[in-house]
């Protein structure tokens, strides 16, 4: 007997990346950034804590962070809505738009939290498989629908749709559009200049990439008023603590250290794509800090259990068997990986 709804008990809930907490690992498996956040993160954090009094409840809607993500994203703090990483704001979207039967669209491969929330709301997903050379599904463009996604930088893809297309996109769709630009600060364009046309827009950002910051959990979600009025019906009053507010407020104030990190990973990204296509994978052009690899028709797998015995741990999706999704770490990480690659044939992959 079961105590739950039916449809929860007949679903299984989103399968995070693995999150070892040893430090033992060369952690390139859930696209984190392999350099510390900004120095002013925990200058100010120290500083706080000492005059700060825990007993009180933080601001609701963030109200210091939200102003500095104005200053950084370039619209009024009414424009803007915090979340406690980007996947909760996720999950607000998917409450707010969808119930039972309604249908939400988004491209395929990507994101697989979409589907889980989609099967939360007891919602229709549609998994409209990309074009061949990773374009917007035509069908994405025309259908309709309550709800339709587009991560970009896609994941685990690692693609990019250029900003006009997503603009097509928008002309030609009546309802909310979410785009999921977790990866965006390492991509050449972002979709930011849409948002005063398209009141149906939602643009999705996170601090948890680019920023060196997943452990915090800050993520914003930007959109006209209208649409923010609405969506903080959702919202838990204290959704983001004090912590994280203070710490990304500071991260927000340094964007310099975040660029420099960016070009960094960028230049790395290129060296390690070209490095992995000499060894005979086919890298898809990544406009993220990751590169999906790929032996058509192989299951890399073996590949998988090698890297992690050797204390690397890369992403390895069973829906996908034949790529892996490898976050870009330091150079030196990223030689190791390429190190331990070139081994593997010497040893016994059958035995792993
Ligand atoms: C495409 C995409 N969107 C959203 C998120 C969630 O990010 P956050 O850490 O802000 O919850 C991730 C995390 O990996 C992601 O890959």
């Amino acid at each position: 007997m079961s105590y739950f709804r039916k449809h929860l008990d007949l679903i299984a809930g989103y399968q995070p990346g693995e999150q070892p907490q040893d430090g033992q690992y060369i952690k390139l498996n859930t696209n984190e950034n392999p350099y510390p956040p900004s120095p002013l993160v925990v200058e100010t954090l120290m500083e706080n804590l000492r005059r700060h009094r825990l007993s009180y409840y933080p601001s609701p809607l963030c109200d210091e962070l939200r102003e500095q993500a104005s200053t950084v994203y370039g619209y009024p703090s009414s424009w803007i809505l915090v979340g406690n990483g980007s996947d909760e704001l996720l999950s607000i979207v998917f409450r707010a738009f969808l119930g039972n039967g309604d249908r939400v669209l988004y491209p395929y491969p990507t994101y697989t939290l979409y589907r889980v929330l989609a099967l939360l709301q007891e919602a229709i997903y549609e998994e409209i498989p990309f074009e061949k050379d990773y374009s917007i599904p035509e069908k994405i463009l025309t259908d309709q629908a309550q709800l339709k996604v587009i991560c970009n930088p896609n994941s685990p893809t690692g693609t990019f749709i250029p900003t006009p297309i997503i603009e097509n996109l928008l002309k030609n769709s009546c309802c909310p559009v979410v785009v999921d630009e977790a990866y965006v600060d390492f991509a050449y364009d972002n979709a930011l200049s849409l948002l005063k046309r398209y009141p149906q827009l939602i643009i999705l950002r996170t601090l948890s990439k680019s920023f060196s910051l997943a452990g915090i959990r800050v993520g914003f979600l930007i959109a006209q008023p209208e649409m923010i009025q609405g969506l903080l019906k959702m919202k838990d009053s204290y959704n983001v603590n004090w912590f994280s507010q203070k710490a990304a407020t500071a991260a927000l104030q340094d964007l310099p250290y975040m660029k420099n990190n960016v070009e960094k990973i960028k230049q790395t990204r290129q060296e390690f794509s070209q490095a992995m296509t000499k060894l005979g994978y086919e890298v898809l052009p990544s406009e993220a800090n990751f590169v999906m690899v790929r032996k058509p028709g192989e299951g890399l797998k073996s590949e998988y259990l090698y890297l992690k015995k050797n204390w690397i741990l890369v992403r390895y999706f069973p829906e996908w068997p034949d790529s892996l999704r490898i976050s870009i770490g330091t150079d030196s990480n990223m030689q190791f990986l390429i190190h331990v690659l070139k081994n593997i044939n010497k040893d016994h992959k059958d035995d792993l």
